[in-house]
């Protein structure tokens, strides 16, 4: 059952960066465009989505979407995304999501994308890390799951990196965006917080 009375405290504060429930009314959606269409060289080859820069209309539709789910607790069609924040700069630095939620076991999974200028500098892995831990905490989840299609390195090198457990290789699962053709999709999960990397994290 949906835990409609939940508190779910927001946002969520790492070191470099706040991740926030999105925002109704057109300057998240802005944002949202600026850093896809930045990024979409990287983003396109994994994300179906992302074969073309989407129209801040569509995009504003969807964090709405995003608004709808956040408030009624379900991950339906567009998941349950937090905006990452870039304490330094301001500048909004891509996307966490949660999505496939089934709250009677309860168990999550995330997904993520990064604007192409705050790769490699460890960004993903430290929103990774915050939200497992609300996941746990907060939210009360007693399994969280990240999936990577195989050929996707730098994706599966964040639950590694995280110490998730390879649960399974699932063969010829899913079309592959950047060559059509269908391979394997890797899972990982975590069933506690046991061994995940120290991290300075606060909600609320
Ligand atoms: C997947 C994706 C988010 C990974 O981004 P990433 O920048 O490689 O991952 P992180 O932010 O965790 O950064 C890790 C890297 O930063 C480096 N790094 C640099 N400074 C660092 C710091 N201060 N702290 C930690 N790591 C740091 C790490 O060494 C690591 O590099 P390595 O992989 O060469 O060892 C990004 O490639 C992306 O958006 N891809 C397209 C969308 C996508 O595939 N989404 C997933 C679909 S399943």
């Amino acid at each position: 059952m949906r835990p409609i009375m939940m508190h779910f405290p927001m946002p969520i504060e790492t070191p470099r960066m706040i991740l926030r429930i999105p925002q109704m009314g057109y300057t998240d959606s802005y944002d949202y465009v600026e850093a896809a269409s930045e990024s979409l060289p990287e983003i396109s080859p994994w994300l179906s989505w992302a074969r073309y820069v989407p129209s801040v209309d569509s995009t504003e539709e969807y964090l709405r979407d995003s608004c709808a789910n956040w408030i009624v607790r379900t991950s339906t069609h567009v998941g349950m995304p937090l905006c990452i924040i870039d304490k330094e700069t301001s500048k909004f630095a891509g996307i966490i999501v949660m999505h496939s939620v089934n709250w009677d076991i309860p168990k999550i999974e995330i997904g993520y994308w990064l604007r192409s200028s705050f790769v490699h500098k460890g960004m993903i892995s430290e929103a990774v890390n915050a939200l497992t831990r609300y996941c746990f905490l907060v939210m009360g989840m007693k399994r969280v799951e990240i999936r990577c299609e195989i050929a996707n390195v730098r994706s599966r090198k964040v639950p590694e990196r995280l110490g998730f457990m390879l649960d399974a290789r699932m063969r010829n699962n899913q079309y592959s965006v950047k060559t059509g053709r269908i391979t394997d999709t890797l899972v990982y999960s975590r069933i506690d917080l046991e061994g995940l990397p120290p991290i300075d994290v606060r909600w609320g």
